[in-house]
């Protein structure tokens, strides 16, 4: 059985194109377009080279939620995967799809989440902190930022001159290898 999922992303979107590239066509899952809340994010641009609709909604609309549940259940979408998007999912779309919302953070959830905490702003701190290993953490969503169960971890080293940058790019090559996977099990089962 074919199931529609929807990625929602707000930046470059290596991540969505990742999971496109691995899993359509190669799954039972169906990505039938991305949405974003950034006019000008590069994922629109990555969408464009794919053949995947993209799609612009207005923070506003990510807020308030209604219209957003209504274009998914008219597109009969499934689920949800987050990647790299960074505003509060609204309440609205958690009573829609209950945990049916994932979520990848760039670092080993608890730490290193929550308001603020996100892209560049989550490697700095894992640097500042001294930490010797970070990673990745796949959860379900709930109304607070990143604070629903944990599906899935992987780690990687931090070495001692390993600057925010290459913490990020180490975690970009855990994100690729398993978030498609973690997708799959989560919504196929
Ligand atoms: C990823 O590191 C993801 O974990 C975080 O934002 C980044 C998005 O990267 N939430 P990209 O847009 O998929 O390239």
């Amino acid at each position: 059985m074919q199931r529609n999922i929807a990625i929602f992303a707000s930046g470059s979107g290596s991540n969505a194109q990742n999971i496109i590239e691995e899993l359509e066509g190669k799954s039972t899952l169906h990505f039938p377009f991305i949405l974003t809340n950034k006019a000008d994010a590069y994922v629109l641009e990555r969408a464009r080279k794919l053949g995947v609709p993209g799609h612009y909604f207005p923070k506003s609309s990510f807020d308030e939620g209604e219209e957003l549940v209504s274009f998914l259940r008219e597109h009969n979408i499934d689920g949800i995967v987050l990647a790299g998007f960074l505003l509060k999912v609204s309440a609205p779309l958690l009573e829609a799809y209950p945990n049916k919302i994932i979520n990848i953070h760039p670092a080993l959830l608890p730490r290193y989440g929550g308001k603020g905490m996100y892209g560049h702003h989550v490697h700095e701190a894992v640097k500042n902190a001294g930490e010797t290993e970070s990673g990745i953490t796949i959860h379900y969503v709930n109304e607070q930022y990143d604070a629903g169960d944990i599906i899935f971890q992987a780690k990687c080293p931090v070495l001692p001159h390993d600057n925010a940058d290459d913490i990020a790019a180490k975690v970009h090559e855990l994100e690729y290898a398993h978030f498609p996977h973690v997708i799959q099990e989560v919504f196929e089962r």
